[in-house]
Formats: C-alpha cells, sequence, structure tokens
C-alpha cells in the first residue's frame, strides 16, 4: 500500500489528501485500486510532518493486522502509530504529529501525576460493508473535551484539530480496524498536564495524545444481558464536583466497589447520588435507562452524571421511534418497578440488564429479541456501521 499525502497548491486553508492503493479487501471480494481524496482544514505543514512520520520505511502496509477478529474483547493491544500535540498554558495547540506508537516520557512532576490534571475521551471507528471507515460524531468528544478542559483549567485543541487527530490515527492504524461486524477500533484521545508543578496550579504544559486500539464487547458476557448491584456505601460523583466531565479522576475511585461487585459474580455496580443515597446516576462506565409502561426514562444529567454521546443518540433514536423518553430523577424503586433496563456507552454500546441486586434482593428484567433495548441497540449500530442511511449526519466518512 502507498498512502502518500498529494498538497494541494494553495496548502494552507485546504489540503488535499489523495490515498492510491491496490490490495484485496476480503468484505469487498475483490482487488482494487483505490483513489481516494478527502478533504481538511489543517494547515498543510501540520498534516504533511504526520505524514511524514507516518510513512516510515518499517511501516506495515498489509491489509489487516494479525489478529483473531473473533476473540476481541475490551482489551489494549498496541496499534502502530499514535498522534501527539503540545501546547503551554496560555497558548494553543498547534502542529500535532502521527509517531510510532510507545510510551512517553513525563517528568515525575507532572501534574497529570501529581494532581490529576487529566481528561480521555474514547470513540469508534467501524469499517463498513463498502470498506469505507467511519467514526461516530466524533465533534462530540471534541466539544466535551473543551467542557472538561475549562473545568479542569487546561487549553484544549480546537473540535477540527481533535476530529482531524483521531481522523489521522484511524487512518495510519487501518489495518487494527476489524473486518465488518467483527468489532471496532476503540480511539482514546487524552489531554495531560504534562508541565511540571510542586504547589497546587495548572501544569504549564499539555500533552494530547490519540492512540487506539481494536476491541469488540465491553463485557465478559458478550452480548448477553449483564447483572448489576446497587452501590450502597461509595459514590462516584458529588454536586459540584467533576462526575459530569470525562476527568480521568472519575474512574480509579470506583474500582474497589467493581471489584467487590465481580467477586460476588456481578457485571458492574449502579451508583446513587451522594446526597439521598436513593437516585440513579451511572454505572461506572455508563450510562442506564429504564423502560416502564412503554415509556423510558434516563437519569437527568445535572453535573454528577457523564453527558453520554451514546445516552444523548440513544434518547434520540428512541423519541425518533415515537417513544417517549423522560431525562428526570430516577430513584432505586423505579428501577425496582422497572420492566426494561439498559446500559449505554461508546464501549458498552447499549447493554441489555438481567438483574439489578439492591439490599441483598435481586429484581429481574425482559431482555432477548422483543426487548426494546435490542432494537435500540440495532438502531445504533445499523447507523455507526453505515448499515442503513445515515439521515441525522452522525457518521463522519475517514476516506
Ligand atoms: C467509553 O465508553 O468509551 C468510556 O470511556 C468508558 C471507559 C470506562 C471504557
Amino acid at each position: 500500500m502507498v498512502a502518500r499525502p498529494v498538497l494541494h497548491p494553495s496548502s494552507v486553508v485546504c489540503t488535499m489528501i489523495k490515498f492510491v492503493r491496490s490490495s484485496y479487501m476480503p468484505q469487498c471480494g475483490l482487488f482494487q485500486l483505490v483513489s481516494r481524496s478527502f478533504f481538511t482544514s489543517q494547515p498543510a505543514s501540520t498534516l504533511q510532518s504526520a505524514y511524514e512520520a507516518a510513512s516510515d520505511s518499517d511501516r506495515n502496509d498489509d491489509e489487516y493486522a494479525n489478529v483473531n477478529w473473533d476473540e476481541l474483547g475490551f482489551r489494549f493491544m498496541p496499534t502502530d502509530y499514535m498522534y501527539s500535540m503540545k501546547c503551554s498554558l496560555g497558548d494553543e495547540f498547534s502542529q500535532g504529529k502521527l509517531n510510532r506508537y510507545g510510551n512517553i516520557e513525563l517528568s515525575p512532576s507532572a501534574g497529570v501525576l501529581n494532581y490529576g490534571q487529566g481528561l480521555f475521551e474514547g470513540l469508534k471507528a467501524h469499517r463498513s460493508k463498502g470498506c469505507d471507515l467511519l467514526l461516530f460524531r466524533p465533534e462530540e468528544n471534541a466539544r466535551r473535551m473543551q467542557i472538561g478542559a475549562e473545568r479542569l483549567c487546561m487549553p484544549s485543541p480546537s473540535v477540527d484539530q481533535f476530529v482531524h487527530a483521531v481522523k489521522q490515527t484511524v487512518l495510519a492504524n487501518k489495518r487494527w480496524v476489524p473486518p465488518p461486524g467483527k468489532g471496532s477500533l476503540y480511539v482514546r484521545p487524552l489531554l495531560l498536564g504534562s508541565g511540571t508543578v510542586l504547589g497546587l496550579a495548572p501544569a504549564p504544559e499539555y500533552v494530547f495524545l490519540v492512540y487506539a486500539a481494536p476491541v469488540g464487547n465491553y463485557f465478559k458476557e458478550g452480548l448477553s444481558p449483564i447483572n448489576l448491584l446497587v452501590e450502597e456505601e461509595s459514590h462516584r460523583a458529588t454536586p459540584g464536583g467533576t462526575g459530569g466531565v470525562k476527568t480521568i479522576a472519575n474512574y480509579a475511585p470506583v474500582l474497589k466497589a467493581q471489584i467487590q461487585a465481580k467477586k460476588k459474580g456481578f457485571t458492574d455496580v449502579l451508583f446513587l447520588d451522594s446526597v439521598n443515597n436513593k437516585y440513579l446516576e451511572e454505572v461506572s462506565s455508563c450510562n442506564i435507562f429504564l423502560l416502564k409502561d412503554g415509556v423510558i426514562s434516563t437519569p437527568l444529567t445535572h453535573g454528577t452524571i457523564l453527558e453520554g454521546i451514546t445516552r444523548a443518540s440513544i434518547i434520540e433514536i428512541a423519541r425518533d421511534l415515537g417513544y417517549q423518553v423522560e431525562e428526570r430523577l430516577v430513584s432505586v424503586e423505579d428501577v425496582i418497578d422497572a420492566d426494561e433496563v439498559f446500559c449505554t456507552g461508546t464501549a458498552v454500546v447499549v447493554a441489555p440488564v438481567n438483574s439489578i441486586t439492591y439490599k441483598g434482593q435481586r429484581y429481574h428484567y425482559n431482555v432477548g429479541a422483543a426487548a426494546v433495548s435490542t432494537m435500540l441497540y440495532n438502531s445504533l449500530t445499523s447507523i455507526q456501521m453505515g448499515l442503513v442511511e445515515d439521515k441525522k449526519g452522525w457518521t463522519v466518512h475517514i476516506e
């Protein structure tokens, strides 16, 4: 494969990249000479340096990486390239580039290591049946990172820079994007306070990184319904805190409850609000919905619950399908009484809940082919995988 940038003469505002390659595409069933173009608004110099790095002599041009695609779980697997871009406090990000995937160097005194000044994002690239690479609403991840960065006093990439970085990372790691229907390439953007601090203050320097790994189902149950335990002692977030943004610091505190629940055979933990210990917040890695008498409800996000992009998409899809969807305070009694419960998230997609255990009592829910959650899962993933027309303009074609 030859992937070589051909720079448009005007080169600064509008850069055209043209890929010409000859390869066997099993899903398309033929050898093809593919010639595709796309435009970006990135300065030519940024793109050029990115591609220079990506054109290393050790570049592997196989159509697919040597992976057993049928056994993908949600585990880290190093891929070929990662994207990085730096910025000083008070400046703007510029000059990002692709490098071979590898370890990064950080001072022990880096802000992220000492005071947790860090954010992450998660989004997926799917390979469609026509072998296009599709991203799902990447601008929403970019905006969410900007909101989080504002909360943690960090500079953030622009939406265009973020999306550009994600596209470059996926393209450079294309051979790691699973075949259609076998999974996705999970893309993990990070924004880290990399500069040194000793007293508590924003770091003087920041790094924006994007790496990726091929993934399958998030839960070990695969697509089978999961079993949740309501956590009654610890809480994930507090009013005025950072539960609503995707800071790295929101995740380690759930591990203790999660590990204890897993030891008892549960899949994951459902957190309640920290004031009343009564209203549902979210599961460690995803948002939660319930269905009762044909009405769908999900906890209102009011600063303590992550504004999930899958959550927002499912609300919209369900409303389009004619369901009433309420964003409101949802009590633990409401969920006990529900007909169906399901979780949503980028990694999780739409996961049906088989049971919730609260105060030692296990409550069961409707699951299976006829469940509303199954229909929502199918509707969402059909868009994400390019199986149906994307009337909402949610998918971004990389090629
Ligand atoms: C995602 O769903 O992308 C997340 O970031 C959750 C993470 C715990 C895997």
